[in-house]
Formats: structure tokens, C-alpha cells, sequence
């Protein structure tokens, strides 16, 4: 795919092709074939007889709208980028303590453990808050706490059946919805540490887009404007952001029982050598997950190489 083609035409404004081609340096059969690329990407492009524009799926990225309903955290709003995490963990000396880097499409997002995020052009909420903690605080409950965020966010703009999966994923109606991912940079020089905290949340994917999961979106529940979604989703990321540095996760642990998918259910834990079945307790101040064993025990299991999954 043409990344430079595709954020020329993110605005979603007219272009000539011969204004197109001169930019980017293209003769006009390559600018066609080019733009058959996008379009077989899902991109859904118009093109007339002069210029050509992307008509898209959904409302862009409002920077003036977000930018005056958040004065509190400073906005990058790119069309197209790789990652947003990347972009801020590659920023962070320049970046002010609560700046938040959105974008329309990632050609490389990522989730846990390295694996692939997809990310299709305007079709998700792709959001990294830049925040940065007293190195004092423990942060092992953290991805726990920014889950209460979003699921907070999205209980207020009335959607129904919100749910929150050990120990990073949002659910919908019983499919994820999004994921969270949380990176950091450790200077032993600097008091603090620098966190990442990514979201992507599905706003309206393409019917063609499929994955190893059944995935949800916020579309199936309301039209929604993905801008408002932002706009909730980072002032409940403020609060809950603040009340954490002070308190850590103890203040927000009953709240997330109420949102755990698997809280008292039959599940199991995909460790590295070995599979554990039992049923969930529920987590831990430091975001530790409970498990009742078979043998009655309750054992408690840190977050890093571990999937949970339900007992079919
Ligand atoms: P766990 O976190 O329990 O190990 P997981 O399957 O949720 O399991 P993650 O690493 O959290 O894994 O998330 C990455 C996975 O998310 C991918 O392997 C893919 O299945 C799924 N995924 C990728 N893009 C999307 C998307 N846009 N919406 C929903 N799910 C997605
Ligand atoms: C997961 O489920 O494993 C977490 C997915 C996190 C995806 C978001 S999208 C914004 C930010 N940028 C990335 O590359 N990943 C996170």
C-alpha cells in the first residue's frame, strides 16, 4: 500500500490526479494502479474525471472539536502513522505528561506479546496517552485501571453489556471490542517513568475484515460519532489516571468486578508449559488474577505471559 498516497488523500478533500502525481513524484499509470491498491485495501475511493477523493466510512478525527473539549491534554492527530504507541515512545522527551496521539490507520499496531492490532482506515478509536508516574507507584494494576476508564466511557454513552477481559481486553456483548497495551521507558536518571498506555477500540470495521476471534464493534449497538467516543473516553481517562497515581487500583476493585466477563465462571489460564483450569476470583490490588484451582486452592497469577480463556 502507498502510505504517502493514502495520507495525502486522508483529508478526504479533491486532488487532482496531476497534482497528485507531481507530489508524489508518480507518472499517472503507476498513480492508477496505486489507487486500485487502496481501493482493493477497502479504501472506497472516488474517482472522477479530473481528481479523485476518499469518501469515507465514517466521520474523521475532529481536532478542533476534540482539541476545545479537552483542554487538558495536549492532541497529535495523525492520519497515518505505524503505531501510536511508537510515535510516542519515539516523542517522549518532547511530549508533555497527558498528551494524546490519535491517528485514522496504523500500518503496523500491535497488541500483546507482539502480536498484529488491525487497524482499517477510520474504523477504530487508535489512541495513546502519554503519562508519567512517580516511581514509587507500583504499576502492575495499571492495564486493570485504564479498562475501568474505557469501560466507564462507553457505559455512559449508553452502550450495553461492556465487559473487561484479565488482563487487557474490552468486550461487547460477548466479543472483543479492543485491547489495551501498555509500554514504558525506565530512565534510571529520571525520577519517573514514562508510560504508554495504547487503546484501540472497533468503531465500524468492513464486513470483509476477519480475524482468528470474533470480534465486536460499536457500530452493531448505535451510530456513533467516534470523535464523541474519544472525547468521553480520555476526560474518564484523566480521572481515573489520577485517582490510580494517588491510591493504585484498591479504590477501583469492586467496580471492575462488576465489569469481569469470567468473574465466577469456569475458565482456564494458557501458561507457557502448562494449562490450569479453575474458576475466576476475580483480581488482586496489584492486578493479580484469582483462580480457585480444582483442588480448592486460590492461587493468584501476575500479569505477563498468561492468557485466560472461558471453559467451553
Ligand atoms: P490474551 O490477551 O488473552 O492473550 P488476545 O487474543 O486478546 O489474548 P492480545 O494480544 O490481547 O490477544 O490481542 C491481539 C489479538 O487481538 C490478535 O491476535 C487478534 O486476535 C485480535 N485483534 C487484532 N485486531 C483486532 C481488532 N481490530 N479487534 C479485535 N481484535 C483484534
Ligand atoms: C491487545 O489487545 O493486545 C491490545 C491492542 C492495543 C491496540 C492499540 S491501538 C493504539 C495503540 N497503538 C498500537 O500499536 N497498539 C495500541
Amino acid at each position: 500500500m502507498n502510505i504517502a498516497l493514502l495520507t495525502l488523500l486522508a483529508d478526504a478533500k479533491p486532488h487532482t490526479y496531476s497534482q497528485i502525481c507531481q507530489t508524489l513524484a508518480l507518472d499517472s499509470a503507476t498513480l492508477m494502479t496505486e489507487l486500485e491498491q487502496l481501493q482493493q485495501s477497502g479504501i472506497q475511493l472516488i474517482k472522477e474525471e479530473q481528481h479523485c477523493y476518499w469518501l469515507p466510512t465514517a466521520e474523521l478525527l475532529d481536532r478542533d472539536f476534540l482539541q476545545q473539549a479537552l483542554p487538558h491534554n495536549h492532541l497529535i492527530i495523525k492520519p497515518v502513522i505505524d503505531s501510536t504507541n511508537q510515535y510516542v515512545l519515539d516523542h517522549l522527551r518532547e511530549l508533555a505528561n497527558n498528551s494524546v496521539c490519535l491517528a485514522e490507520y496504523q500500518t503496523a499496531g500491535r497488541g500483546r506479546r507482539g502480536r498484529k492490532w488491525l487497524s482499517p482506515f477510520a474504523g477504530q478509536v487508535i489512541l495513546s496517552f502519554y503519562r508519567t508516574f512517580a516511581k514509587d507507584i507500583p504499576l502492575s494494576g495499571l492495564s486493570l485501571a485504564i479498562g475501568i476508564a474505557v469501560a466507564r466511557a462507553l457505559t455512559l454513552l449508553n452502550f450495553q453489556q461492556v465487559q473487561l477481559k484479565w488482563p487487557n481486553d474490552i468486550w461487547l456483548a460477548g466479543k472483543k471490542l479492543g485491547g489495551i497495551l501498555i509500554e514504558m521507558k525506565q530512565h534510571s536518571d529520571l525520577s519517573h517513568y514514562q508510560v504508554v498506555i495504547g487503546i484501540g477500540l472497533n468503531v465500524a470495521l468492513p464486513t470483509e475484515i476477519t480475524l482468528d476471534q470474533p470480534i465486536a464493534m460499536l457500530s452493531q449497538q448505535q451510530k456513533i460519532d467516534r470523535n464523541l467516543v474519544i472525547k468521553e473516553l480520555i476526560l474518564q481517562l484523566n480521572s481515573v489516571l489520577d485517582l490510580f497515581s494517588e491510591q493504585g487500583l484498591t479504590p477501583l476493585l469492586a467496580e471492575w468486578q462488576q465489569y469481569d466477563l469470567f468473574y465466577q465462571q469456569p475458565v482456564k489460564l494458557l501458561l507457557e508449559k502448562q494449562q490450569l483450569s479453575g474458576i475466576e476470583q476475580g483480581i488482586t490490588a496489584q492486578g493479580e488474577l484469582l483462580l480457585q484451582t480444582e483442588q480448592g486452592e486460590i492461587k493468584a497469577f501476575a500479569i505477563g505471559e498468561i492468557s485466560l480463556r472461558g471453559k467451553e
